[in-house]
């Protein structure tokens, strides 16, 4: 059988989408440091999703090759700020998360894990080697963009839209991307990760969560990071 030069270019074509639709991608074990320097660059070229993904994502494409160099990194850009500038999910922890579904076979655990410990980790952690302000560091006590900036800048004495905020957002990409990659590293590599929640978490949603007596929430937050109940919270 002969084949037209349009189907045979339209097979390879289907072949490469195949690889590059196959999930996980191959993932071999990256340099946290390395990856860490590359996210915060990547900070400075599309924001903090698009710094940790692109870090760990684009990395990996570059030994793959292609199809997979070709994917649209730059997509991730969108994540900015807490989604365009939203103060929802930090940014840097969904490009975490989106690195973690595009390389593991079993990504929830590693965003569980990431998402625990940036809650309670003073961060930033990593600072980039032409750092121009004082590496202070703040607990953000929740996954959220706003509760990370906001905590930081109080701790700072910084306003937010400041040259010094936007230096802790590269230096929380570079951060995040470190610790997501010692996650994958360690998945890969057989050793157990923690992701467990923390026990107060677990605490108000043995109550509060899918099976509890009141049902009436659920996630996986740290509750005290916006909720105090201490007191006058009624015993059941
Ligand atoms: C032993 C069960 C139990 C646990 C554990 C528990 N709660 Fe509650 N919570 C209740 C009950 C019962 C109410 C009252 C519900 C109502 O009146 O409708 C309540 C009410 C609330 C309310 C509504 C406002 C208020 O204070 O009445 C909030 C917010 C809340 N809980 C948050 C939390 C958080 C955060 C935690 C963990 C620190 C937690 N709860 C742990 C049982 C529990
Ligand atoms: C990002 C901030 C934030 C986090 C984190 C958070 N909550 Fe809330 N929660 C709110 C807000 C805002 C409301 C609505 C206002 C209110 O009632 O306090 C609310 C409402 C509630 C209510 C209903 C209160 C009522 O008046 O009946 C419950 C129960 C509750 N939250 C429990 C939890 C539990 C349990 C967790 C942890 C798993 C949690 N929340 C984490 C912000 C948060």
């Amino acid at each position: 059988m002969t084949m037209t030069t349009e189907s045979v270019s339209a097979s390879a074509a289907a072949d490469t989408g195949a690889n590059l639709q196959a999930l996980p991608w191959p993932y071999k074990p990256l340099d946290p440091e390395t990856t860490a320097e590359r996210a915060n660059e990547g900070f400075y070229k599309a924001e903090c999703m698009y710094g940790v993904f692109e870090s760990i994502a684009g990395a990996t494409a570059e030994r793959l090759r292609s199809p997979y160099k070709d994917f649209p990194f730059l997509m991730m850009k969108y994540g900015g700020g807490g989604i365009n500038g939203w103060a929802t999910v930090c940014g840097a922890l969904a490009g975490g998360a989106a690195a973690f579904q595009l390389l593991s076979s079993d990504p929830g655990p590693l965003v569980d894990a990431l998402f625990a410990w940036y809650e309670t980790e003073a961060l930033p952690d990593f600072y980039p080697q032409n750092a121009k302000f004082s590496a202070i560091k703040s607990i953000s006590g929740t996954p959220l963009c706003h509760t990370s900036i906001t905590e930081w800048c109080k701790a700072a004495k910084k306003h937010t839209y400041s040259p010094e905020q936007r230096e802790l957002c590269g230096a929380l990409a570079g951060s995040v991307a470190r610790k997501a990659v010692l996650l994958l590293n360690d998945q890969i590599a057989v050793k157990p990760i923690s992701a467990a929640l923390p026990p107060a978490t677990q605490n108000c949603l043995s109550c509060h969560g899918r099976g509890g007596v009141l049902q009436n929430t659920g996630g996986k937050m740290n509750c005290d990071g916006c909720h105090s109940v201490t007191g006058k919270h009624r015993s059941y």
